[in-house]
């Protein structure tokens, strides 16, 4: 079964102590969890070492702390960069890669990213590949061919084995994204299909089947359940909804 999983991406958002109230107001109340569902915490690299301390408390292990960002070298003069290794010295196992607030402010290319995904993956760690198409793109309708080129440029490279292993997709359409304007429900499953017939086409059917694919982009308390009740919506990327645990919880529980 393809692992279900409700990510929270804080961005540049919330204090330390605020964080680990949030965390502890989200752990009082979680579901119980089935083997294959997840949630990750990405937070700011400042307050993952307590964040991570918290959830190990639960000794839940469907709980999991995630970096918005690493570098892809090991050490070195890299002003203001982080490794993965001092990553894992704070117990995080995953890294969002590729969101589009990295590729447009910080002018992160294709070819950058995939060195990014191949150190990642080559220390064992789970990536969260982000991949979407700005508005003009989706008015000329051009938006599979723009998320396929972001896949083929930074991904699928990787073997079969080793794409299945540690890689979550998440699309997250750029018009979507802190707007209030969500992805329909057929606008969402139609690119997460397209997404996984890509996967099909350049693996087999067991990769497609076993990726999961995260929709990010205006996510809330209302619409969560709608998007992941699609067939291969495989849960959600969430922004601003992450932010409060009364908006947080209810996408926790809208997963499947
Ligand atoms: P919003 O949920 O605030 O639209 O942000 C989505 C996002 O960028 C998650 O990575």
């Amino acid at each position: 079964m393809r692992k279900k999983i409700v990510a929270g991406n804080w961005k540049m958002n919330l204090g330390i102590q605020e964080g680990v109230q949030l965390v502890n107001d989200i752990i009082a109340k979680l579901p119980v969890f089935q083997t294959h569902q997840h949630v990750i915490f990405c937070t700011p690299f400042t307050h993952l070492q307590k964040v991570n301390e918290v959830i190990n408390q639960t000794k839940n292990s469907s709980l999991h702390t995630g970096a918005q960002n690493c570098h892809d070298k090991t050490s070195g003069a890299y002003t203001g960069e982080i490794s993965i290794a001092m990553l894992q010295e704070l117990g995080v196992n995953s890294v969002i890669i590729g969101h589009s607030e990295r590729r447009q402010y910080f002018q992160e290319s294709n070819e950058f990213l995939k060195n990014k995904v191949d150190a990642l993956l080559a220390n064992k760690m789970h990536v969260l590949f982000c991949c979407g198409e700005p508005l003009e793109v989706r008015e000329a309708a051009q938006q599979n061919a723009w998320v396929e080129k972001q896949l083929q440029e930074s991904i699928f490279h990787l073997s079969a084995e080793t794409i299945q292993q540690g890689i979550t997709i998440a699309y997250e359409p750029i018009w979507a994204i802190g707007t209030g304007v969500t992805a329909s429900t057929a606008q969402a499953q139609e690119m997460h299909a397209f997404i996984r017939s890509l996967l099909q086409a350049t693996y087999d059917e067991d990769t497609a089947q076993n990726i999961s694919i995260l929709y990010g982009g205006s996510c809330n308390a209302a619409n969560a359940a709608e998007l992941f009740a699609c067939e291969d919506v495989d849960g959600g990327l969430i922004g601003g909804a992450a932010l409060k645990a009364e908006s947080f919880l209810p996408i926790i529980e809208a997963m499947k």
